[in-house]
């Protein structure tokens, strides 16, 4: 990351549960397209993670899991730098700077804080509500010029953009100012049970979401029992919102477009896409999945890259931490 001058890429993912396909689709897949053509670095954002209440045990081992699939999906340790977000702890120092050029009505207006204060409305805490501002750390820590995220990160983006301003404009060209990338299809993937919300890692019926992990047969049922319409006909319109993410999905997946998949299912009815769309799920799956059961095999292995991906983070970030410090006032010794 520190050798070349392509433009940099920071992202993150919170290690709560198995990320689903739209996880997948929406932005995991974008970070490995990009370890190509880009300095890229890529995080569990473990911290991000205790906002809401989480169980020691579970924490710790969906932590390590999701840094297993980071690199099962064929992020090269070497070439990009892949890390836990905990094991840096210039990611808490910026945030907490960085807090104090945040405004508490700015904060105020995050749409996911809102939405999480309703749902955890008994546990509405400090760490909630500053949740984008420990995000604006993470990217800008790195000079980061592009965020590939899915549309509901795209706030958070503006919001980390507002503050690198605010503080560039104080202090000078200390923060790259960063940008979303978005994918051309994907970045919303909605639910198979009710296509109008997002697929979500919390959702508590089974049935809405597909996991990255989820073997065939699963897959399978899931998309059988996707909620579609009356309609019959696969094309994509107003409306036909189940159909509509079906052929999001099948698009993300095997590269075509709306009007050739329209064109191959002219005449066809729904279960024979709905199988379609399955079975090109499955084939994207399966070699992350074969790759994940193999790295879970060897803890140390994964102990070692995490180690290394610590280092080579603490050492990027370090240098803007260093910077900022300085151009705030610290008496530095
Ligand atoms: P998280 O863990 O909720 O989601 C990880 C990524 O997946 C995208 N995503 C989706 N994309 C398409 N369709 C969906 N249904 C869908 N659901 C989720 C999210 O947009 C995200 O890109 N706050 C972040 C993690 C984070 C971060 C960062 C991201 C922490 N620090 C710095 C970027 C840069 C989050 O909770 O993502």
């Amino acid at each position: 990351m520190e050798t070349t001058k392509k433009p940099r890429v920071l992202s993150a993912i919170q290690p709560t549960s198995i990320p689903t396909l739209g996880n997948y689709i929406g932005a995991l897949r974008n970070w490995k397209n990009m370890s190509a053509d880009y300095d890229c670095a890529y995080a569990v954002a473990d911290l991000h993670a205790i906002t809401v209440r989480q169980d020691p045990k579970e924490l710790k081992r969906q932590s390590m899991q999701m840094f297993a699939i980071l690199l099962a999906m064929g992020l090269d340790p070497e070439k990009s730098v892949v890390f836990v977000q905990s094991h840096v702890d210039t990611h808490t120092q910026l945030a907490w700077l960085l807090n104090c050029y945040t405004q508490f009505g700015e904060a105020s207006r995050m749409t996911q804080f809102k939405e999480k204060s309703q749902k955890h409305a008994d546990n509405i805490n400090v760490g909630l509500f500053a949740y984008p501002v420990l995000m604006a750390a993470d990217i800008l820590l790195y000079q980061a010029h592009y965020v590939p995220i899915g549309a509901d990160q795209k706030q958070h983006l503006e919001i980390t953009r507002d503050i690198a301003e605010r503080f560039n404009a104080l202090y000078g060209n200390v923060f790259t100012i960063p940008e979303p990338f978005i994918g051309p299809v994907g970045a919303r993937v909605m639910s198979l049970q009710d296509p109008t919300r997002k697929m979500s890692k919390s959702d508590p019926n089974p049935k809405a979401s597909v996991s990255i992990l989820d073997g065939p047969d699963v897959i399978v049922k899931k998309f059988k029992s996707a909620v579609t319409d009356s309609e019959g006909s696969v094309r994509f319109a107003d409306g036909k919102d189940g159909i509509n993410n079906l052929m999001t999905i099948l698009s993300a997946c095997t590269g075509k477009d709306y009007a050739q998949i329209e064109s191959d299912f002219a005449g066809k009815g729904y279960g024979d896409f709905k199988s379609a769309v399955a079975e090109a799920v499955i084939a994207q799956l399966r070699p992350v999945q074969r790759e994940f059961d193999h790295l879970m095999k060897d803890p140390a292995y994964l102990k070692q890259c995490a180690l290394y991906g610590a280092e080579k983070a603490r050492k990027i970030s370090q240098r803007t931490l260093d910077k900022c410090l300085k151009k705030i006032g610290f008496w530095i010794v």
